[in-house]
């Protein structure tokens, strides 16, 4: 079973996909983290972002040990690789890897911006997470606060406000929810209402799919 996971950044994408692939026994691929790796090899070097030829190499080169740092969760990453990430050869570089992990015999819970649409499009369950960007500010401010981070919550809504625009605007895999995707809105919801809502889609297709084979 695959499952496909998109939204906006701080929507709580990424923790109900974890929380999904534990439920459901599933490996779990946070693909913004390959953009982020992409952003900070670019940033080490003292390549522009916008430099093509290096960040082709750089996705090129990828691999799972430079996934695991935590610097890569960091503020500035998250802005740096929403600007690598419009550029399409950067995203053509990093299709067959996700497209890889996403095929593994049992299946796998993989989330991003555009794995309904473009990785995954034939996925058993396709979940759109939203949220309004002010709640979403506020839980990336209390996250990055937790963790350190000298940020206002003004300056995390202002970056919230310019990646969803960069990320929505851009002409390669934009972000857009499938047609055929739940939509999940947890302005409202706490991680708990959130997952039992995201399980009941999935239960809910397999038994879709069941009745469509039988
Ligand atoms: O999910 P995230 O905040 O870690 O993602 C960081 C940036 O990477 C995001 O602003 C856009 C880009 N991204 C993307 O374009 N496609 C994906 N599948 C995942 C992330």
């Amino acid at each position: 079973m695959i499952i496909a996971i998109d939204g906006p950044a701080a929507s709580g994408k990424g923790t109900l996909a974890k929380r999904l692939a534990s439920h459901f026994g599933l490996p779990h691929l946070d693909t913004g983290l390959l953009y982020r790796a992409v952003a900070r090899a670019l940033l080490d070097f003292d390549h522009p972002l916008t430099d093509e030829k290096a960040a082709v190499r750089a996705a090129q080169a990828l691999d799972r040990v430079h996934l695991d740092e935590s610097r890569l969760r960091g503020r500035e990453m998250g802005e740096a690789a929403s600007v690598v990430a419009a550029i399409p050869a950067v995203r053509s570089a990093l299709v067959d890897w996700q497209r890889a992990f996403a095929r593994r015999p049992e299946g796998a819970v993989l989330d991003g911006r555009d794995i309904g649409t473009v990785i995954c499009p034939d996925a058993d369950v396709k979940i759109f997470v939203t949220a309004t960007p002010e709640e979403r500010a506020r839980r990336r401010f209390r996250e990055l606060a937790g963790r350190g981070e000298d940020v206002t919550l003004d300056a995390v809504l202002d970056d919230i406000r310019k990646r969803d625009a960069r990320d929505s605007g851009r002409s390669t895999a934009p972000l857009v929810a499938a047609a055929d995707a739940r939509l999940l809105d947890t302005t409202t919801l706490d991680i708990e209402q959130a997952f039992k809502a995201a399980v009941a889609f999935v239960d809910g297709a397999g038994r879709d799919g069941a009745k469509a084979k039988s």
